[in-house]
């Protein structure tokens, strides 16, 4: 049988994610509801090793549903990697009375949550929360949603210096191994062209639809590019090159970098933080452990962590044949 949750921890682990906060208030409000105790763990599996731990109750989370970052803090723990952090971690929540965990975050959060419930029979339910969507199990990881609006907003502010000017700009987007924020970003803000690590598609293409583009009366073009994909060494060489093959192209280069992951969360992802933080805790509370609380088609849907971080990452290569067209 089942022992009993009466306390669980929650922690926000790995890159912060807008909408995380909506989430921790949705871990932390359904335990009020269902009248058991919630502990928050600051800076992810670091502060777990590190006892830095803090009852929460209802009243604790109020007004941060609109604030992107995570209140309590982030980091990437490499001691949590090692057999001897993970113990330190164990015995912490054993003398805290910490029964079950929800962890905040991306595949290398996941890894860790596994490793932990398999060497410690420890409950953890994973919330995917990341800008990347490189989760499998999940249509949609918390913050994916915000980072795409925020880098089209960006596109569009880039677009109007790119056009009077007549220059080729590359914007360089994050994603890691992923490339479907630059993909759905690159066709929200009208690329011309859009590179992403799940597609090499060469050089010679990205030479050739130039060309056409130029003929076709284009005079100025937006060239998005994923910051996992390997055409060019990096973005920077990528535009020499271009600059070199096509003497009348001016070449600009943006990377957006961190702005990505910052700011108030869409409604979309705090609706998506409130259903799986809620989500996450049923889940505990009926005896589920090792997986993740994800959405698929627009239903709530659990998948071993194994599942979740396993695999390369897959487009939807219908949205390829969607930007090849619109930006003819
Ligand atoms: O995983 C989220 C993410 O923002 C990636 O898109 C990016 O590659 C990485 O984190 C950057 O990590 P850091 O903030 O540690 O440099």
């Amino acid at each position: 049988m089942e022992q009993k949750i009466k306390n669980i921890g929650v922690l926000t682990s790995g890159g912060d994610a807008p909408g995380m906060n909506a989430g921790i208030r949705a871990v932390v409000r359904a335990c009020a509801y269902h009248k058991i105790k919630c502990t928050g763990i600051y800076r992810g599996y670091q502060g777990l090793i590190e006892n830095d731990f803090e009852e929460l109750n209802a009243r604790s989370v109020r007004n941060i549903i609109n604030r992107g970052g995570t209140f309590l803090k982030s980091a990437r723990s490499r001691r949590f990697m090692t057999v001897d952090g993970r113990a330190s971690a164990y015995e912490n929540l054993r003398s805290e009375k910490i029964d079950a965990l929800v962890v905040i975050g991306g595949d290398g959060t996941f890894t860790g949550a596994s490793i932990f419930n398999k060497e410690h029979n420890f409950p953890v339910i994973g919330i995917p929360g990341t800008i990347d969507n490189d989760i499998r199990g999940t249509d949609y990881t918390i913050g994916y949603d915000t980072a795409l609006n925020t880098v089209v907003e960006a596109i569009d502010k880039i677009r109007d210096t790119a056009n009077s000017h007549n220059r080729l700009f590359l914007v360089e987007v994050m994603g890691r191994d992923a490339g479907d924020i630059a993909l759905n970003a690159g066709i929200g803000a009208g690329a011309e062209e859009i590179l992403i690590p799940e597609e090499n598609l060469g050089t010679d293409r990205l030479l050739e639809s130039l060309k056409r583009s130029k003929k076709s009366g284009k005079t100025s073009s937006i060239i998005v590019v994923a910051e996992g994909d390997q055409i060019g060494k990096n973005i920077f060489e990528l535009a020499e090159f271009i600059e070199t093959n096509l003497e009348d192209y001016e070449v600009r280069v943006t990377v957006l970098g961190h702005i990505q992951r910052g700011g108030s969360p869409s409604c979309y992802d705090r609706v998506l933080a409130s259903r799986l933080g809620i989500g996450a805790v049923d889940a505990l509370l009926e005896g589920k452990r090792d997986m993740m609380v994800g959405i698929k088609d627009r239903k709530l849907t659990y998948v071993p962590f194994d599942l979740a971080i396993s695999g390369e990452n897959e487009i939807d290569i219908d949205l390829r044949r969607v930007a090849d067209i619109t930006s003819i």
